[in-house]
């Protein structure tokens, strides 16, 4: 920056086909046009072999460069024109299957030309220019407003103008809305890393999700979208579906649906609950879509092939109000945790519980499980007011970090680590291995206590790490032995506790005090920061570990 010209299009690749290398680089010159590209063309090595038999050279490993060569041959016949272009778009864009947004320039076209399917793309006006970007937070400070496109759309943008075409080329409007200030979260201030911030702002991340929902005697299920009180009380079953840290915090939500509202409850993988064959959602049917971003491709898959298959209801949890599992979703429940800039989620995580747990406060209400239980006077005030204590809790789970960082110089010395922990602690065990190696890229397992025995405990040799999560809960007891077994075949332990746990020999760092069916909430900033620390102590890429993204808009 500055650079010369006055339209543009790039893309930071995250590499699908072929290695990131100057060759797979976008955007892809092919003829007269170039392409920036984002997502996946499925069907990219059969246009490929049809392309080459007509005669086209290509010289990239990618799926995008097919694309190219399509609108290269449609727009070389085209006139110019907003129309005209959005038409050789739109044949061209008709040949490919899969999930993508396109940015395309073209020789002698004083234009952007954008295609939207199934991938996050939003145009935006600001004083100095159009823009149109996959993700919101490229646009910092330059919009004022932003227009969503919708599935199907080609987008034309000229200097001082964006128009849209519907996906059977018509015209059409697209609402401008005031577009969000996010300059000054964005900002790293005095951290070293956005994850440490991120950390940080846990309290203030639950505490904003939160204070929505706790500021009535109830949880007004009105909160999550017209019709959720109808939808709520006819639930008779849920399915969550997530990916990665989205999936943990899924995990541990199942467990406060199944047991505040009493409603049978699952946590799926997204990836694996789309396209398997399964009945049909049914009305009582409920899918919840937990996701930082809102765009994940995989949980998005998720959430469409759910409402199009049946009549089940859909609830989106998500951090980003203007995303595609917001806009979709027949509910919509936001976590309030402000810009999250580290890959690493952490207050998103943390944000995503707090939803969850007040969902479940929510859904009892209006299925009236506290009217029934004969120990319920007062148990849905004591639920609220023990949610409202959560930021103060995970403050005092911060202040931990300095025990941690002394564990972090031994763990930052090994080959590999395992979890272990049961029941509610167990999605946290779990959270704690895929931080660990996504930061470090120290190998890190996580298993349930009670499973060690059955195969994971042929890895533990002396000095292998086992990190427990031991909570004051009723399956105290058997974590414990589960640990000395591990202890009695050299494992050096270090253990995340509650007041209650005893064990000679092994590091034990208490948690804070916390009512029992929130105690992941104690955990989640030990684990994170343990990750944290044992990365900078390798010197990681903290912010940006390697081969991985903030926003996996692909399948
Ligand atoms: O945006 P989402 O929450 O849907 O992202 C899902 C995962 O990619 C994400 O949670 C990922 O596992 C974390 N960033 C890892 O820290």
């Amino acid at each position: 920056s500055p650079v010369p010209g006055s339209i543009g299009i790039g893309h930071t690749r995250w590499a699908t086909h072929g290695p990131p290398d100057k060759k797979n680089a976008h955007p892809l010159t092919v003829g007269r046009v170039a392409v920036a590209h984002n997502g996946i063309i499925e069907n990219h090595a059969e246009l490929r072999r049809a392309l080459q038999k007509d005669g086209r050279r290509f010289s990239s490993d990618t799926d995008t460069e097919v694309f190219a060569h399509l609108l290269d041959m449609r727009l070389g016949a085209a006139a110019a024109g907003d129309a005209a272009e959005a038409a050789a778009m739109r044949a061209a864009v008709g040949r490919l299957r899969g999930a993508f947004a396109l940015a395309a320039v073209a020789v002698g076209r004083d234009k952007i030309m954008c295609a939207r399917r199934g991938a996050p793309l939003l145009a935006a006006m600001g004083p100095d220019g159009v823009y149109v970007t996959s993700d919101a937070h490229a646009l910092e400070r330059r919009a004022e407003t932003v227009a969503f496109p919708e599935d199907g759309d080609i987008v034309i943008l000229s200097p001082g103008r964006v128009v849209f075409f519907d996906s059977s080329g018509r015209p059409a409007r697209r609402k401008w809305l005031r577009a969000p200030d996010v300059a000054d979260e964005a900002a790293l201030g005095d951290h070293a890393h956005f994850m440490r911030k991120e950390m940080l702002e846990q309290p203030a991340a639950v505490a904003a999700t939160l204070d929505p929902l706790l500021s009535r005697e109830r949880i007004v299920p009105r909160l999550f979208g017209a019709g959720a009180s109808a939808a709520f009380e006819r639930i008779q079953d849920v399915v969550i579906a997530a990916c990665g840290t989205s999936y943990h915090a899924g995990l541990a939500g199942r467990r406060w649906l199944e047991e505040r509202a009493e409603i049978p409850c699952r946590a799926e993988i997204a990836s694996e609950y789309r396209g398997m064959p399964r009945p049909r959602p049914r009305a009582g049917d409920l899918l919840v879509a937990i996701s930082q971003s809102g765009e994940t491709a995989d949980t998005l898959g998720a959430l469409r092939d759910f409402r199009e298959r049946g009549l089940g209801r859909s609830l989106a949890i998500c951090n980003t109000a203007q995303s595609a599992m917001a806009r979709e979703a027949s509910m919509f429940l936001p976590t309030r945790a402000g810009i999250e800039i580290g890959v690493a989620s952490t207050k998103t995580f943390t944000a995503q519980m707090a939803a969850l747990a007040a969902t479940s406060l929510a859904m009892a209400r209006v299925r009236r499980v506290y009217n029934q239980s004969p120990t319920s006077d007062g148990a849905e005030k004591r639920a609220m007011t023990e949610l409202a204590a959560l930021p103060e809790i995970i403050r005092k789970s911060l202040e931990l970090e300095e025990a941690v960082q002394k564990w972090a110089r031994a763990i930052a010395k090994t080959l590999g680590v395992i979890f272990v922990a049961r029941g509610r602690l167990l999605p946290l065990a779990l959270e704690g291995a895929l931080k660990l190696k996504e930061l470090s890229y120290i190998h890190a397992e996580s298993c349930p206590a009670g499973e060690l025995k059955h195969g994971t405990l042929a890895l533990v040799e002396r000095g292998t790490p086992v990190i427990g999560l031991a909570g004051d809960d009723a399956f105290l007891p058997k974590t414990s032995a589960n640990l000395a077994e591990a202890e009695a075949r050299g494992a050096r332990l270090f253990v995340l506790a509650g007041k209650d746990f005893e064990m000679k020999g092994a590091n034990v760092i208490r948690v804070p005090e916390c009512p029992e069916w929130l105690s992941p909430f104690a955990f989640a900033a030990p684990t994170q920061m343990l990750a944290y620390h044992t990365a900078l102590e390798l010197d990681r890429d903290i912010d940006k570990p390697r081969n991985l993204a903030k926003s996996v808009t692909v399948e």
